[in-house]
């Protein structure tokens, strides 16, 4: 073919393929914005959880706390609150208690975060401030504890995702993909001394890189076996174990994901499930669309949880890549509102504070897609209660 033919083709498809994607998720402008729902993973912590040969045991992480955020992932939150301020300060407007809807995990670190973030979103406007030298105001945050656990993490049992999650375990499907890190996995094993208490055999890469990423930040140097796993090969593995757990339907409708289910010899009982959070998002906003009372004047939710959170979020969606989801990483549903139809945008941050957000194509409905037809789609995964079992 001639260069010249070649090049004509080539641009004339780029037209079309760019005009495609770009009027399907260019019709939800920020003009268009009727509400927004947000779920964060909390800030950078310290370390949480210890491995036997961990030559760090005796450090207590003071003044933090074990499992707490630094300084560095304080920072995270209140930077991400300005972020998101400028982003959507015209849609927000200032403040009034209405307007907000906070709900955080049980945990410390996830309440702090929440706290960060609302302090930079909604800081005091002129008539709001009520101490010259101290620009913060408080809000108000969702006390139900019950709730939260049935969002974040329900002490439920949900037998029909371990069941799924057993037989998938024994799968071609399963030994195809973790079999080339066998070696790897063991020598991980050995050398951390995981194995001791014959636990954590699949769940050994995701606890070591969370033990190390902690142990990093604080400035300590990680002792010799690690240095051929860290970072790379490591982060490589935990990602895929961490795919392997929303590789069934069941875990992906419950969002669940379990670090217990993955010990050896022990019944799962807590699960990590965030089906339960995206299922009260799509009844808030049909409360929204209703103009039902309850939900007058709200404008966002915010849900700060965890790791597995924000994993089960994206397998629900169905776009969980093989990939490590970093401190602060959050996830924004914006629902919009275009000639009396509802669409949903779905963002993804899960880089640093500043880095653009990616919109996330959702599989058969695009960047923008419509709330029906989303509906529609997800119907299966909407009422998480009738698959735990
Ligand atoms: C890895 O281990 C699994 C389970 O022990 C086994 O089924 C599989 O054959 C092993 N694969 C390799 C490449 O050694
Ligand atoms: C193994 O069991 C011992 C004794 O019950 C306990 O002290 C230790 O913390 C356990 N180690 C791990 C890695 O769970
Ligand atoms: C916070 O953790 C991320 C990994 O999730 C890391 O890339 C980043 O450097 C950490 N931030 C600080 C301040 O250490």
């Amino acid at each position: 073919m001639a260069p010249l033919r070649v090049l004509i083709l080539t641009l004339v498809c780029c037209v079309l393929q760019g005009d495609f994607v770009l009027s399907r998720s260019s019709k939800c402008t920020k003009h268009t914005l009727s509400l927004l729902h947000v779920i964060f993973r909390h800030g950078n912590k310290t370390l949480e959880a210890t491995y036997p040969t961990n030559p760090y045991k005796h450090i207590r992480y003071d003044p933090f706390g074990e499992g707490q955020l630094t300084n560095g992932g304080k920072l995270l939150g209140y930077r991400t609150g300005q972020y998101l301020r400028k982003k959507y300060n015209d849609f927000l407007g200032s403040y009034t208690p209405e307007v907000l809807g906070a709900y955080s995990s049980q945990t410390w670190r996830c309440k702090a975060y929440l706290q960060l973030i609302m302090a930079s979103l909604f800081p005091p406007g002129e008539t709001e401030k009520w101490d010259k030298d101290f620009f913060w105001q408080a809000h108000p945050v969702n006390g139900d504890c019950a709730l939260s656990q049935k969002l974040f993490w329900s002490y439920v049992t949900c037998p029909n995702f371990a069941k799924s999650y057993r037989i998938y375990k024994e799968s071609p499907a399963y030994a195809k993909i973790m079999s080339p890190y066998n070696d790897t996995i063991t020598y991980l094993r050995d050398e951390s001394g995981l194995w001791q208490n014959n636990t954590f055999v699949f769940g050994t890469p995701i606890y070591l890189h969370a033990a190390f990423t902690s142990q990093v930040e604080w400035g300590l140097e990680l002792p010799a076996w690690a240095k051929s796993v860290w970072p790379e090969t490591l982060s490589e593995i935990a990602a895929l174990e961490w795919a392997q757990l929303f590789a069934t339907e069941e875990g992906r409708t419950l969002g669940a994901g379990n670090i217990d289910e993955i010990k050896l010899n022990s019944e799962p009982k807590q699960f990590y499930i965030s089906g339960h959070i995206i299922s009260k998002i799509f009844k808030d906003t049909k409360l929204h669309i209703n103009k039902d009372p309850s939900v007058n004047g709200k404008k966002i939710y915010l849900y700060v949880g965890h790791d597995t959170n924000m994993y089960g979020t994206l397998a629900w969606l169905g776009v969980l890549k093989p990939e490590m989801i970093n401190f602060g990483a959050y996830v924004i549903f914006e629902i919009h509102s275009i000639h009396d139809e509802y669409y949903v945008k779905v963002l993804y941050q899960n880089k640093n504070v500043d880095s653009k957000l990616v919109t996330l194509q959702l599989p058969e409905c695009g960047g923008c897609c419509p709330l029906n037809k989303f509906a529609t789609l997800y119907a299966s995964r909407l009422n998480p209660e009738t698959v735990c079992g």
